[in-house]
């Protein structure tokens, strides 16, 4: 008998060891944990459960039936993160340069399907060369299966990417079908196909980083959701994601204890707005002072920074927030702007996520640029996620409401639940300046008239109270009262339920 358990105990050494002390010490001169130990800080201590330890590949081609490492390239299992259950997958690039192989895909299928009958969410840590090329067509077949099922998860269990390593070919869609990307500066690079692939295409000759490194997709492409110094922080920032996020479409927000009082004023908020409306202020400091403890995490934060997303706590439950940022393009409604909110309110309305909406908006921002580049259709994926999300939606607007922009952020008219204004706010078609032009042009020769038409102009429309007025805002509110207001309206709308007509699914303009 205890020859036995010594078998298992050397399979398990010898598994462990994945490509071998020399791969592991090469994966560690380049800054990279290994997969096991990227999970050991992931979950909590002694909590992760390893599956399929033993898988093989089966393929004989290439003298492949010469070499076989026990678990085939990926680490899968769950555990718990701060008592949760989670579901991970972790790619060894000590193994095959972590290749999916059909075995390696199989065991990620598995880990897919059990997540899905757990309801509870799943995580992959990527650092892998893509298809296995020695297995060809059946490598393939197993990252189509892999995508389907990310499909079917979507909007049923949180799904988490995160890039630590090479990410390419086959590897770079299961992530884009995921719910959030993340990756790690310097050692992680994410494209389709490699800088020599490229060169030989279209003669461009480019790096690694250049194509696809964190700096890329963080800011640019907007692929990744965010970036981290290095294997350590990127997993404690994924654990401090988790404890945000329910476990599937259907538990509700994981409710936290809090020390922070729900009735908490803030009288520095009296004074955020400056008396000049073209001044900007941080909006963070709002986001800040309103949710529980100042504790924010804020998703995509270096790509289209006129809007600020993330999930933060009121009275210990999650909130989504989405605040226009007064500090970049004054706020203004862009393409990227429209795009970047509009994923986050549906994935806030598909794991019923209550969301807070800040508004001070200019509106949507002019120009052949944004025309060109489809601003319309970008702009309707706000639209249509407002009008669709049928979680609990309270809007504050502390300054400018104008134009579309006014209806798109979460208004009355399109589902607000509860809609504040600040006595600040201005809600109206467009600021003074532009309206005068437009309603006075006969005027435009005279300074002094002008002067008089926007004093006018501003007086009657410049103000929350028209919209108060004809009950569009519910009511006017002091800035150091926004928590405790909006901790009440979201504890008054915790039953909240809309029927939606039948239909197989809409037709979100893509
Ligand atoms: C099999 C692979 C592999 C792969 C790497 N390895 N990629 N084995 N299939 N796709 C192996 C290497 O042979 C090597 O084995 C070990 O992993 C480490 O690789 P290195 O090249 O030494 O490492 P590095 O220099 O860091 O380069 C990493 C890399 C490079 C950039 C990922 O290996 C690379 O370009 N790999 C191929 C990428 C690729 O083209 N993949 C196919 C994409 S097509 P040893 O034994 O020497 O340690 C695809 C189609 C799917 O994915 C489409 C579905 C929609």
């Amino acid at each position: 008998m205890k020859d036995i358990l010594d078998k298992l105990e050397e399979r398990r050494i010898s598994a462990r060891l994945g490509g071998g002390e020399h791969r592991i010490e090469a994966q560690h001169k380049r800054g990279k944990l290994t997969a096991r130990e990227r999970i050991e800080l992931l979950m909590d201590r002694g909590s992760f459960e390893e599956l399929d330890m033993f898988v093989e590949h089966r393929s004989t081609d290439f003298g492949m039936e010469k070499s076989h490492i026990a678990g085939d390239g990926v680490v899968t299992g769950f555990g718990t993160v701060n008592g949760r259950t989670v579901f991970v997958f972790s790619k060894d690039f000590t193994v095959f340069g972590g290749s999916l192989s059909e075995t390696h895909a199989q065991k990620i299928i598995k880990i897919q399907d059990m997540a899905m009958r757990a309801r509870a969410p799943i995580i992959g840590l990527f650092d892998a060369g893509g298809a296995r090329i020695q297995e060809g067509v059946a490598a393939l077949g197993g990252y189509g299966e892999v995508f389907k099922r990310n499909v079917i998860a979507s909007g049923v269990i949180p799904q988490i990417s995160v890039i630590m390593g090479p990410c390419a070919g086959g590897d770079v869609y299961s992530p884009a079908m995921t719910d959030f990307i993340f990756m790690v500066r310097d050692t992680s690079y994410m494209f389709v196909t490699g800088p020599d692939v490229v060169k030989t295409v279209t003669n461009e000759v480019v790096t690694a980083e250049e194509l696809g490194g964190a700096s890329v997709h963080a800011t640019k492409s907007s692929i990744a959701d965010g970036a981290y110094d290095n294997d350590v922080e990127t997993l404690l920032q994924m654990r401090r994601l988790i404890d945000f996020l329910p476990a599937n479409s259907t538990s509700g927000v994981p409710e936290w204890p809090s020390f922070d009082d729900v009735e908490r004023i803030e009288p520095s908020l009296d004074s955020l707005v400056p008396d000049n409306p073209n001044k900007p202020y941080d909006i963070k400091e709002l986001i800040l002072k309103v949710v529980d403890e100042g504790d924010f995490f804020e998703l995509s934060e270096a790509f289209a920074r006129n809007i600020v997303i993330g999930f933060g706590r009121i009275a210990g439950r999650t909130v989504g927030l989405v605040a226009n940022q007064p500090m970049v393009l004054a706020g203004v409604l862009d393409s990227d702007a429209s795009r970047k909110a509009a994923r986050f309110v549906r994935f806030c309305d598909a794991f019923n996520i209550p969301i807070v909406t800040f508004v001070d908006v200019p509106g949507f921002l002019p120009g052949t640029a944004q025309e060109y580049g489809g601003l319309i259709k970008h702009g309707a994926k706000l639209l249509f996620a407002y009008s669709q999300a049928t979680v609990p939606l309270v809007t504050v607007i502390t300054r400018k409401a104008f134009g579309g922009a006014y209806d798109v952020m979460a208004s009355k008219h399109i589902g607000g639940d509860v809609n504040y204004a600040w006595p600040t706010a201005q809600i109206a078609v467009m600021g003074a300046k532009g309206a005068v032009e437009i309603i006075f042009r006969a005027d435009l020769g005279d300074p002094e008239k002008i002067a008089a038409r926007t004093k006018e102009y501003e007086e009657r429309f410049l103000s929350p109270f028209i919209a108060a007025e004809r009950g569009y805002i519910d009511d006017v509110i002091m800035p150091h009262a926004t928590r405790p207001r909006i901790a009440r309206a979201l504890a008054m709308l915790r039953g909240k339920t809309v029927e939606l007509p039948g239909r197989k699914h809409d037709n979100l303009p893509v």
